[in-house]
């Protein structure tokens, strides 16, 4: 299987947000440093909602008591610990492209687990996946600039991939942020330049595209109200925290972070952005690979 060029934000554009320092995370997540849209049924604390999100993916993806789950976007390896540690899965493997996330893990030397500095675009296993879990990075694989098209055949590239990657009847669980009463004209330019930079939003019906052929979709949410809780949680536990924040990465990017949770909260709050989460079960024999 040959590499595929890197359709999304680049490892430069990644680390530029996700590595400006383990400790400012460490502040404002909550411990197991999981930095998505928490699922809040019934809970009322984050470590709980986060942890709810997390088992509702192992159960989606069909891992627990697998012997080799890969986890896309792994973050600080909140998934990846919890798969090891209480789904019994012997193996699991994260992919991120921030170096420091990389670290943190490798550092805790969870048995069982696995990371690798790598897109999934590079990505080249040995032997295939018996589940694969991708929480909060498919707002990373797609860029502004591309057209409608290239953005399409990127995501196309990484379901590929997973199709590759899967046993018959396999499962693939995504989360990821949407456009849902916007689109990308409407992507702002703090957020492309100052956030989250080389990166653009699905909407749902490009994500139903690119995957037709190579998964059905099993189930969906759009859980959008969860993320405004999340960030509005995150908010208030950052200003909390401001002193020793600014402290650590000084006051123009707490400011910047202030502003980004804020924004978000309220795009959710309004449904300018959705939250998907999506369930897809690897075709066996599609009648037309794309
Ligand atoms: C918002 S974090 C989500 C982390 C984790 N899944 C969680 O829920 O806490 C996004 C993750 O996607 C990773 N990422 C972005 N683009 C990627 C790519 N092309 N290949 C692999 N990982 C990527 C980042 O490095 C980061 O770990």
């Amino acid at each position: 299987m040959s590499a595929l060029a890197n359709p999304g934000a680049s490892a430069q554009a990644i680390q530029f947000h996700y590595d400006i320092g383990n400790s400012f995370y460490n502040l404002w997540l909550d411990r197991s440093l999981t930095y998505s849209c928490a699922l809040w049924d019934g809970h009322d604390t984050l470590e709980a909602a986060q942890m709810a999100k997390i088992d509702y993916h192992i159960e989606k993806s069909g891992a627990r008591g697998q012997q080799r789950v890969l986890d896309i976007g792994c973050g600080w390896g909140a998934t990846l610990n919890h798969l090891v540690r209480t789904a019994g899965v012997a193996q699991a493997t994260g992919l991120t492209l921030a170096t420091q996330q990389a670290a943190h893990i490798a550092q805790q030397e969870w048995p069982g687990v696995d990371v690798r500095v790598e897109s999934w675009s590079d990505h080249s296993p040995t032997m295939p996946y018996d589940a694969i879990i991708s929480v909060g990075a498919f707002e990373h694989f797609a860029k502004l600039d591309q057209s409608p098209e290239e953005k399409i055949e990127g995501y196309r590239g990484f379901f590929r991939r997973c199709h590759e990657w899967l046993p018959p009847g396999g499962c693939l669980s995504l989360q990821t942020m949407s456009y849902e009463n916007s689109s990308r004209e409407d992507f702002s330019p703090f957020f492309a330049s100052q956030i989250f930079p080389e990166s653009d939003l699905p909407r749902l019906s490009e994500i139903a595209g690119a995957s037709e052929h190579l998964f059905e979709i099993v189930s969906l949410r759009n859980d959008r109200h969860h993320y405004a809780r999340t960030s509005l949680e995150w908010r208030r536990r950052l200003l909390q925290r401001r002193a020793e924040a600014v402290a650590l990465v000084g006051e123009e990017a707490v400011a910047r972070y202030d502003k980004y949770l804020h924004l978000w909260a309220i795009g959710f709050h309004t449904g300018t952005m959705g939250l998907l989460r999506l369930q897809l079960r690897k075709l066996e024999t599609p009648r037309r690979l794309h």
